[in-house]
């Protein structure tokens, strides 16, 4: 499973690089006026952070295919390769997303919260498609079946698009989605720096340096070992 880094917060994208193997980032409007900084420059800075590689994913705002696919000219035109273009699943956003995909673009279907929009999205020829779990289960759907459902139409119907399931709050979402293979998901940092944490483990290593310590001393390390000799 892909992890991406859901946030346009550059220390915050620098931190989880630092540590966790992810494959990229994604921001909407709402996560660039979090990050408080020109859109821009601020995808300028992320894009010359992340690895070539690495996935960027941005979204349009315009209403009609004709200007949300201008919008994804500029934007592939500012940010270049494996940049994937965001698209809110509306009939003119899918619209934009069948003729983009027709001449190669990547595309990635989102704010879905039914798992036709989600297939519809795939028949369009998005690369991903962005179920938002934790808003689903705000409105008392079960946002993690959303995602199961559209992950097995799409492998069911042999559609080249792949479930990036979005918006989460808890450690149990992912880890459901997880292990039932879902193909990548994107989470804030808070959420992803939570997939590690668990205070036992943390007891586990504070019990484990006491035991070293009073072996051999207090801060030793193994490499203290060797210049005994
Ligand atoms: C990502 O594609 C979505 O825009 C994002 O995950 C939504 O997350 P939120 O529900 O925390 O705003």
């Amino acid at each position: 499973m892909d992890l991406l880094i859901d946030s346009a917060n550059l220390e915050g994208i620098k931190k989880i690089y630092d540590i966790f193997p992810v494959e990229g980032v994604t921001t909407n409007p709402s996560i660039l006026k979090a990050a408080g900084k020109e859109p821009l420059s601020q995808l300028k800075k992320i894009r010359a952070f992340i690895p070539h590689g690495a996935q960027l994913h941005v979204q349009t705002i315009s209403k009609t295919a004709e200007n949300i696919i201008k919008e994804a000219e500029f934007i592939l035109g500012e940010l270049g390769d494996n940049t994937y273009i965001k698209i809110p699943v509306f009939d003119q956003g899918i619209k934009a997303m069948k003729i983009l995909s027709s001449r190669g673009v990547n595309t990635t279907a989102t704010a879905i919260y039914t798992p036709m929009q989600g297939f519809i999205a795939g028949k369009a020829g998005a690369k991903y498609v962005a179920p938002y779990v934790n808003r689903l289960d705000n409105i008392g759907f079960d946002g993690v079946e959303v995602a199961k459902n559209i992950h097995d139409m799409l492998e069911r119907h042999h559609l080249n698009t792949k479930v990036l399931a979005a918006s989460f709050k808890n450690t149990q979402q992912v880890l459901t989605l997880c292990e039932y293979g879902i193909g990548s998901i994107t989470a804030a940092p808070d959420v992803l720096e939570q997939l590690i944490n668990h205070q036992i483990t943390s007891i586990a290593i504070d019990d484990f340096n006491k035991d070293f310590a009073s072996l051999v001393g207090e801060g030793k390390t193994m490499l203290d070992l060797g210049k005994t000799k």
